[in-house]
């Protein structure tokens, strides 16, 4: 199915990328100088000829997060490896900015897209131009949607990565145990993602089933009363909305009482909260910080959980990921099916793109350690 998609595909291609060129240069100009997006090749050529296979537009969303600078460098390595140059850019979180550079990726030829979108939802016009000139997509942790040009998905388990932590809420908190407190009520306030990323809602609903019975039996208790997900996104997952958000929950809702946990979907959005706990006068004996959660296993949150500040963290080696979309872009452009392992979970909105899914891992103080058995980070990054 897919080789013939192709071939037709192909047959538009010069007259596609007339256009798009077109349309590339006129959104550039639109863009201003601070933009380095626009023609920009950060790693190897760009210019579709070079290396024997060719090369691969790898668009991610942004560098202010440690996690897609390694997955981009980590995917820039394993193409050129595997015979292709990469030309890897970044959006700064701005979606112009990536559907400007996945414009100039098709507009150069190259020969397949790898995408972790910044909205998932606004990619629909440009992904299909990509199609009309024999483009294949991948789409690279967050979920392309609305769009039948979306060939195969790379990410992790992403319900599992909710279900992480709020289950190391729940242990925290002795909810389930004998004896550990049944009659004594926690507070719990509740943080999601960017609500334009797919993930958003698969890490909040794999949290709110492993959460929402020890809310509606009133072991836990929403003081807010914010358990909404469309109350308690943070729009581009920024630490700094989330920490204003805190404050005024603090204010708000916290005078006479503690808050117990929170529930942090994301590293970043982590680090503002406690920003705003230690404000509030949290972080010592007498006021010990709540059970914080986090995603991403970033360095500044590791640190943090060594110092007893954050508390979890949900570790996604991000180099599995990027070797997975790798294998999943050569076998497509070889003709091959790539392997996948769910085709049931990820209905785009006009598709379920087939998926192949990584398991997360859950870090705590206990075991920071596996970070640096793996490899992820060196014992004198940790110090
Ligand atoms: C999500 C991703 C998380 C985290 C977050 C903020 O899409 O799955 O691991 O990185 O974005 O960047």
């Amino acid at each position: 199915m897919h080789d013939h998609s192709r071939r037709t595909r192909t047959r538009t291609r010069t007259r596609t990328r007339t256009r798009s060129l077109t349309a590339v240069v006129g959104a550039c100009a639109a863009l201003a100088l601070s933009l380095t997006a626009c023609g920009q090749n950060s790693d190897g050529g760009g210019n579709g000829g070079g290396a024997e296979g060719g090369t691969i537009g790898i668009a991610m969303p942004t560098k202010s997060s440690e996690r897609w600078i390694a997955d981009g460098e980590n995917m820039v390595e394993r193409f050129e490896a595997a015979g292709y140059e990469a030309d890897l850019q970044y959006g700064d979180d701005k979606v112009e900015n990536q559907v400007a550079q996945i414009e100039n990726m098709i507009s150069k030829g190259h020969k397949a897209l790898v995408i972790a979108a910044i909205d998932g939802s606004s990619l629909t016009n440009v992904l299909g131009r990509a199609e009309e000139a024999g483009i294949p997509v991948i789409a690279y942790d967050r979920l392309i949607r609305g769009t039948g040009s979306v060939d195969y998905y790379a990410t992790f388990d992403n319900f599992k990565v909710g279900e992480l932590q709020a289950r190391y809420i729940v242990d925290a908190l002795k909810l389930e145990e004998d004896g550990g407190g049944a009659d004594e009520k926690s507070n719990l306030e509740l943080f999601a993602g960017s609500p334009d990323d797919n993930n958003t809602g698969f890490f909040f609903r794999g949290a709110m089933s492993v959460l929402k019975p020890h809310i509606d039996d009133k072991r836990l208790v929403v003081r807010s009363g914010q358990t909404e997900m469309n109350q308690v996104t943070t729009l581009r997952w920024d630490g700094g909305t989330a920490q204003k958000r805190m404050d005024d929950l603090l204010s708000r809702y916290y005078g006479s009482e503690r808050v117990d946990a929170v529930l942090s979907p994301y590293d970043g959005i982590s680090i503002g909260v406690i920003s705003a706990l230690k404000s509030a006068g949290y972080g010592t004996k007498a006021k010990p910080y709540p059970v914080v959660t986090g995603q991403d296993a970033e360095l500044a949150s590791i640190k943090s959980i060594i110092a007893g500040q954050q508390t979890q963290t949900v570790f996604k080696d991000t180099r599995k990921l990027a070797e997975q979309a790798v294998r999943m872009t050569d076998a497509v452009l070889k003709d091959e099916k790539p392997e996948v392992n769910d085709t049931e979970s990820y209905d785009n909105g006009v598709k379920t793109v087939p998926a192949y899914l990584l398991e997360p891992v859950s870090i705590d103080e206990s075991n920071t350690e596996l970070l640096v058995d793996e490899g992820y980070y060196t014992a004198d990054q940790l110090k």
